[in-house]
Parts: structure tokens; sequence; C-alpha cells
């Protein structure tokens, strides 16, 4: 009954939302000043996905990545002080992907999201890190007629291009510097919140895979619609829809005012397959950077061992800058230094001076421009990328 009212009613609650709560991520780049061209990208295995191109200098391309229930928006919902704005007004080339399932990337050349969920979904980071991430470089590549480009991930983001270079390790050489804000890899640090639903996913997960559901999270679905709904309701949204965010990611009240929330649900969640879940419990649980758990008979199939196996990250050749901060909830600092101490070519590694900076400030907040940009700006201005740790 309440899902139902909530559905029903959920076109109303769009209206509620602030203008950039509406806007998609071309309309956004408009608005806030600069040209933007869509690009579809089909993946080996048949995905389309949408690409953000905010046109720059060709020969200064940038591509950025979203996180886990993330689209391409969330690197330019701040409008003129978001990151891909503040690389577009330094002249990058900006481009923006879309990993298969969210809202810019449900087109597939066979498969119908809708009618044919359980194949559509069938995928994990695994899936976006060796066919999404190849399909959106090498067509960056092509178009700017580049070598190389420098990539800046978010969250999941990161954990991607880790899977990436691990797997595929050609691509090492077309990637001049990763930047990886909030890295994720290893997981099993993570603070209350997480972890508890970590410690419950496997009891709930046999119930997800007996009604057969594989996608959450859509757009388009009622948890979303709550998830709006909270978050534009006067006076008391505010608090309730913060501390629903902090909770997972780490309270800085600070950097997520009162305005800039609402704009906030108008993007996020997005979707994400269960078998995404299900990997990212996996590696916490195991403790350890593993592919996907088929079970017993499925990985001997697969991997030819009854345990799957970790990626390796000393194929990890590629320059790697790692941004973290102390109370991140989700990239605990334990976590990071694992992965830290694991790659081969860390060149930069820094912990935000701010004690309150967390998981979502990176992409959403407030003071972005003076607390995090110019290191980043640092960053991609520098030619030499061996051992820059004393630059700043
Ligand atoms: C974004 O909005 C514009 C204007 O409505 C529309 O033309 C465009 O197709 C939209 N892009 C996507 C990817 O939905
Ligand atoms: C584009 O960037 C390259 C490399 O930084 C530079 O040499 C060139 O002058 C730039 N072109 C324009 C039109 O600014
Ligand atoms: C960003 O835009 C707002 C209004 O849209 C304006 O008040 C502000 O000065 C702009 N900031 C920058 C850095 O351009
Ligand atoms: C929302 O539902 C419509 C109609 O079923 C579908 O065409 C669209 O792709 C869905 N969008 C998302 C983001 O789930
Ligand atoms: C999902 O993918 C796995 C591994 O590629 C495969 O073994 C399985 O049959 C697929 N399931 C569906 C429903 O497509
Ligand atoms: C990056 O380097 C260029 C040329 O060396 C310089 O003009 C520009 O101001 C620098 N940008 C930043 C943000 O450091």
């Amino acid at each position: 009954m309440i899902v139902i009212i909530i559905q029903s009613a959920a076109t109303s609650f769009r209206d509620r939302l602030p203008e950039d709560g509406k806007l998609n991520f071309t309309q956004l780049a408009n608005k806030y000043g600069h040209e933007c061209v869509e690009h579809d990208v089909v993946t080996e295995d048949g995905y389309i996905l949408k690409l953000f191109n905010i046109v720059g200098n060709k020969s200064r391309p940038i591509f950025l990545q979203h996180g886990f229930m993330d689209s391409s928006d969330t690197f330019i919902i701040r409008g003129n002080t978001s990151l891909a704005i503040a690389l577009a007004e330094e002249g990058y080339d900006v481009w923006a992907g879309n990993t298969r399932g969210n809202e810019y990337a449900r087109g597939h050349l066979t498969l119908n999201p809708e009618t044919d969920k359980k194949a559509f979904f069938n995928y994990s980071q695994h899936e976006m890190a060796v066919y999404d991430l190849p399909a959106m470089i090498d067509y960056v590549l092509h178009e700017t007629r580049q070598t190389q480009l420098k990539a800046i991930g978010h969250s999941q983001g990161t954990m991607i291009f880790y899977i990436l270079a691990a797997e595929k390790p050609e691509y090492n050489d077309k990637i001049k510097l990763f930047i990886s804000l909030a890295p994720i890899c290893y997981l099993h640090h993570t603070k209350p919140l997480t972890s508890t639903a970590i410690k419950l996913w496997p009891l709930v997960e046999p119930f997800f895979k007996e009604l057969g559901i594989v996608e959450a999270f859509s757009r388009n679905s009622t948890a979303v619609a709550l998830f709006e709904f909270i978050c534009t309701t006067k006076d008391i949204g505010y608090p309730l829809c913060i501390t629903i965010m902090f909770s997972f990611a780490g309270f800085d009240r600070k950097e997520l005012e009162r305005k800039f929330v609402p704009v906030i649900s108008g993007h996020f969640p997005n979707t994400a397959s269960t078998k995404n879940g299900d990997h990212l419990v996996q590696i916490a649980l195991k403790k350890r950077f593993s592919k996907y758990d088929y079970g017993e008979e499925g990985n001997v199939l697969l991997y030819g061992t009854s345990e799957p196996p970790n990626y390796d990250l000393k194929n990890v050749r590629m320059p790697v800058a790692l941004i973290s901060a102390r109370n991140d909830k989700l990239s605990a600092l334990k976590d990071v230094a694992i992965l830290r101490d694991a790659l081969p070519n860390v060149v930069y590694d820094h912990v935000m001076e701010r004690r309150k900076y967390n998981h979502i400030d990176y992409v959403w907040g407030k003071n972005a421009p003076q607390q995090l940009y110019p290191m980043v700006f640092k960053l991609l201005n520098t030619t030499s990328y061996h051992r820059i740790s004393k630059l700043f």
C-alpha cells in the first residue's frame, strides 16, 4: 500500500526538486557555461554507455569515473564549484563516464534491462572494469587522438581502475596518472554502519536470489522516490537526509548545507546490481581483493580453483595518487594503507588535512575548490610522475 502511494506520488516529489536536481549532465554543463557533447560507447559485451564530453583542449583529456550507486552527475551537481566545471575552466577536455546499469547506461545491443533483468544485471564491478572502462578509455583516446589520458576516480570508481590494470595490464600504458579520491580496494576496516550491513548481507542475499531481485535503487524505484521525498521535505528533511548519508559516509555537516541536499537526491542514488553489492561484501568478508565467488563448482569451472583468486595488484603499474581522509567511514585509512603497500607505483599519498573530511566531500563538499582542487590541479599539472610525494 505505502509502496503504491509513494510510487504514484513520485512525479510530484520530483517537482519539488530545485532546478539542478532535475537537470541532466549536459544541461548542467550548459547552464554553467560549457559546451557538452554526448557519446554512446558500446562495450565488447554489448552494453551501451553514455559518455559526456565537456569540450576543451583535445590534447589534455581527463576521464572522470563515478562510484557505486552513482553516475557521472556526481562530478557536476555542485555547478560552478564542481570538479567537472573547474577542470573545464582550466581548459581540460573533460570526459565523464558511466558504468553499466545506471540511468545513462541502460542500453544494450540485444538485452532489455526491463524484460531481461537476470541477464542484463548479471555483472559486478569486475565487468565494469574489464569491459566498460576499456571501451570508454579507448573511445576517449581515439576521439582526442592521444595515446594516454589522466583519470580521476571516486570510491568504487577507483577499485575498477585497479581491477582493470590488474586484469588487462596493457591499459597501464594508456593511463598517465590515476588520481584516487576515497580509494576503495580492501574493505575490512569500514566503520560501524557499513560493517554491520556487510555482516547482515549474507542473511538477506538468499532472499533477493529467491525473489529474483537483481537490480536495486533504479531512479524509478520506490526507494529512490522515498529518498527524494525525505530530502525535499521542509525543515525535517535536511537533518533526516544528511543523517542517512552521513551514517555511511562520515559526518561533516559544514560541507553539505541545507540548500544543496535536495539537489543530491535528484541524482543519487542510482542503479546498482545486487551482484555488485555481493562482490563488495565478499571482498570485505574474505579480507582479500578477490574475484567474484561463484561457489565451489562455479569457481572451478571459471577459475580452475575452488576459491576465487585475488586480483594481482603487482600488475598495477600506472602511476597512482591516493587521496584519503580520516573521517571516511567507507574508505578507512587502514584499508588504504594495505592498498598502498600492495601497489607498485604510488606516486603520491595524501590524507586530507580537515579531520571531518568524509567519503562524499570529494564530490559534493561545499569547499572542495579550496580544500581539494588545488592539489588535484597540481597533480595534473605535473609532467613527470616519479615519486612526487615531496611535491606539496
Ligand atoms: C539531457 O537533456 C537534454 C535536454 O532535454 C536532452 O536533449 C538530452 O537527450 C538529455 N541527455 C540524456 C543523456 O538524457
Ligand atoms: C592545448 O594544450 C597543449 C598541451 O598543454 C598546449 O601545448 C596547447 O597550446 C593548448 N592549445 C590551446 C589552443 O590552448
Ligand atoms: C557560481 O554561480 C553562482 C550563481 O549561479 C554565483 O553567485 C557565483 O558567484 C558563481 N561562482 C563562481 C566561482 O563562479
Ligand atoms: C524507468 O522506467 C521506464 C519505463 O519502464 C524505462 O523505460 C526507463 O528506462 C526506466 N529508467 C530507469 C532509470 O530505470
Ligand atoms: C552470469 O554470468 C556468469 C559468469 O559469466 C555465467 O556463468 C552465468 O550463466 C550468467 N547468468 C545469467 C543469468 O546470465
Ligand atoms: C598549470 O600549469 C600551467 C602552465 O605551466 C599554468 O599556466 C597554470 O596556471 C597551472 N595551473 C595550476 C592550477 O597550477
